[in-house]
């Protein structure tokens, strides 16, 4: 009883920041994203009568107690739907550098999830299995489906969970994640979420929500990257003014995180199209087509204090491995 799974982490162009429901990981609103190619996260679960607890190794270490909690809560779940009630050995490795505004926890859980329930015997739809990855990070769910997805928020737990929009090779558009930290971040999405409602400008962003994610989907269908871009980068700069007014306020940003918006928007007044997005931390991402590659990291390798350029082609998503 042992399965092997990979996952992609995804970018959020329309993005999730706060919950409906905090205990089911329901969000206040949808959100669209797409799969990245070279951020992943390959788990192995084995489930064995003779283990007496639940073990975590996270790249190559014990993880936390915490962290290995989580693991087993997720386990616990799937243990539910299954005959199986052994406790499990969950092995699993991020080739991209965790805590730091790539989101770890959407590919972790993804992968958590594929491998466990298919160590387990289950067979689950992807609509199943978006749902339950969901259940152990809520932007997990985005990264069961193939290529652009988008997450239709719902209000009960059946109808929240992420589909494909289109395949990974719909639009050769790219995200070039530039690495300005590899720690950990301080105050994780979790929390950060439930902060959110704090905010004053919380309830007019979500009242706008509906008509950007239905402009991003005509951007989308259309082809129109200049669309698309404007509509990413300023649904960036509005989550980070929930996150920078809430009580505490979440100050993501660091001056080389700005550095680096700034001359993403010079270098687009000189033709170079590309547009940021950014996440829970201080690592920006930029959006460009296929063709703008090799500048934009020539570019991005001329800042000094990146520390790493990670290049991302739209890739599928969660799947089994031999
Ligand atoms: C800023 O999915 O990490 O990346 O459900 O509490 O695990 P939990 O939160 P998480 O939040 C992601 C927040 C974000 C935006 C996004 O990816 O949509």
């Amino acid at each position: 009883m042992k399965a092997k799974a990979q996952a992609p982490s995804n970018i959020a162009l329309i993005k999730y920041w706060g919950k409906y429901d905090k205990k089911l990981r329901i969000p206040a609103n949808s959100s669209i994203s797409f799969n990245l190619s070279e951020a992943f996260t390959t788990t192995s679960v084995e489930f064995d009568e003779k283990f007496e607890s639940d073990t975590f190794i996270f790249n190559g270490k014990k993880a936390k107690p915490a962290e290995t909690e989580r693991v087993s809560k997720h386990l616990n779940l799937l243990r539910n739907m299954s005959k199986i009630k052994h406790f499990a050995k969950v092995e699993s490795r991020n080739n991209f550098p965790s805590s730091s505004g790539i989101a770890s926890s959407a590919s972790g859980f993804a992968a958590l999830t594929l491998a466990a329930s298919s160590s387990l015997g289950l067979t689950l739809s992807e609509k199943r299995l978006s749902i339950l990855a969901r259940l152990g990070s809520g932007s997990a769910c985005r990264s069961i489906p193939d290529g652009f997805v988008e997450w239709k928020a719902g209000k009960k737990s059946e109808d929240s969970f992420a589909h494909s929009l289109y395949p990974a090779d719909f639009w050769d558009i790219c995200d070039l994640v530039a690495v300005t930290e590899k720690g950990s971040k301080k105050i994780g999405s979790t929390e950060g979420h439930f902060l959110a409602q704090s905010s004053p400008f919380y309830k007019e962003r979500i009242l706008g929500m509906d008509k950007k994610i239905k402009e991003t989907k005509s951007a989308l269908k259309n082809k129109d990257f200049t669309k698309l871009g404007e509509l990413t980068e300023a649904e960036a700069v509005s989550m980070h003014s929930v996150m920078m007014t809430s009580t505490p306020a979440l100050f993501y940003w660091t001056p080389k995180t700005l550095e680096i918006m700034k001359s993403v928007v010079d270098w687009r007044s000189k033709g170079l199209e590309t547009y940021f997005t950014i996440d829970a931390g201080p690592n920006v991402h930029i959006i460009c087509q296929s063709k703008d590659v090799k500048l934009l990291r020539s570019k991005l390798e001329g800042i000094k204090g990146i520390k790493d350029v990670l290049i991302n082609r739209v890739s599928n998503g969660a799947k089994l491995l031999k």
